[in-house]
């Protein structure tokens, strides 16, 4: 993303103001390669829409994002994995980041962790359909590295306008990099687990990730108190509505 971009991005989030996308095509001498190709080509003023992205549609938001050439996981991608489920969602789970299923299909969790994921969803009591599921970065790293730095903070403005559209109450951050990565912290997954964080004033719960739990099948045990602490606090949310 470049410098001056991503610097007004920053500072207009600060001051309260969601910047539409379109606001960021620079003219071509600031542009880097990352930005579309379009608007490298027009030296006409930036084609300003105005358009509040506090009004726009979680559709509208994923169209944009589908062209997104903010970092360089753009090169590589087959497609933007923008996040699926109820936009109308309480309850938002973030995932790391798209594996190879997620980016030919284009939705996230469809792989088999994805099918884990059901079901623990299943366990108490819901589905994809009364849930949103997204992920901290919204295209595949090549070979399933984690994610780097400057792909984060560049994807975090899609992250964050699509927080703003669904409004969750509650989010549930899926392992290590998810947790890392929102809550802005070096500390290990261990000491993430078992208390509550806050995002942007949003009650956050952490748990493993359902690939880890392919992987030890041991920790189910404990993933199971984790849903079940998640279920407990979401229910008594919406019982104190
Ligand atoms: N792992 C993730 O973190 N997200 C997905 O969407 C799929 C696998």
């Amino acid at each position: 993303m470049p410098e001056k971009a991503l610097f007004l991005e920053t500072y207009l989030r600060e001051i309260g103001v969601h910047t539409p996308v379109s606001l960021l095509s620079f003219g071509p001498e600031k542009t880097s390669e990352y930005v579309q190709p379009d608007a490298q080509q027009n030296d006409a003023a930036p084609d300003v829409e105005i358009d509040s992205a506090n009004f726009k549609t979680l559709d509208a938001l994923c169209e944009d994002a589908s062209s997104c050439r903010l970092c360089a996981l753009a090169d590589t991608r087959t497609q933007v994995v923008f996040g699926a489920g109820n936009p109308h969602a309480d309850l938002l789970f973030v995932g790391e980041a798209p594996g190879q299923d997620e980016d030919l299909q284009g939705e996230p969790f469809v792989g088999r962790s994805g099918q884990l994921l059901d079901r623990m969803l299943h366990a108490i009591g819901m589905d994809r359909d009364n849930v949103y599921m997204m992920n901290s970065i919204k295209c595949r790293p090549p070979n399933n590295r984690d994610p780097r730095p400057d792909e984060v903070q560049a994807c975090k403005l899609w992250f964050e306008q699509q927080l703003d559209i669904i409004q969750p109450k509650m989010i549930c951050l899926l392992g290590r990099v998810a947790a890392q990565t929102v809550l802005k912290t070096d500390d290990t997954l261990g000491a993430l687990r078992g208390s509550w964080h806050e995002f942007q004033g949003i009650p956050v719960w952490v748990t493993y990730h359902p690939a880890y739990l392919l992987r030890s099948p041991r920790q189910k045990q404990k993933s199971w108190q984790d849903m079940m602490q998640l279920k407990l606090r979401f229910q008594a949310l919406k019982i104190s509505e």
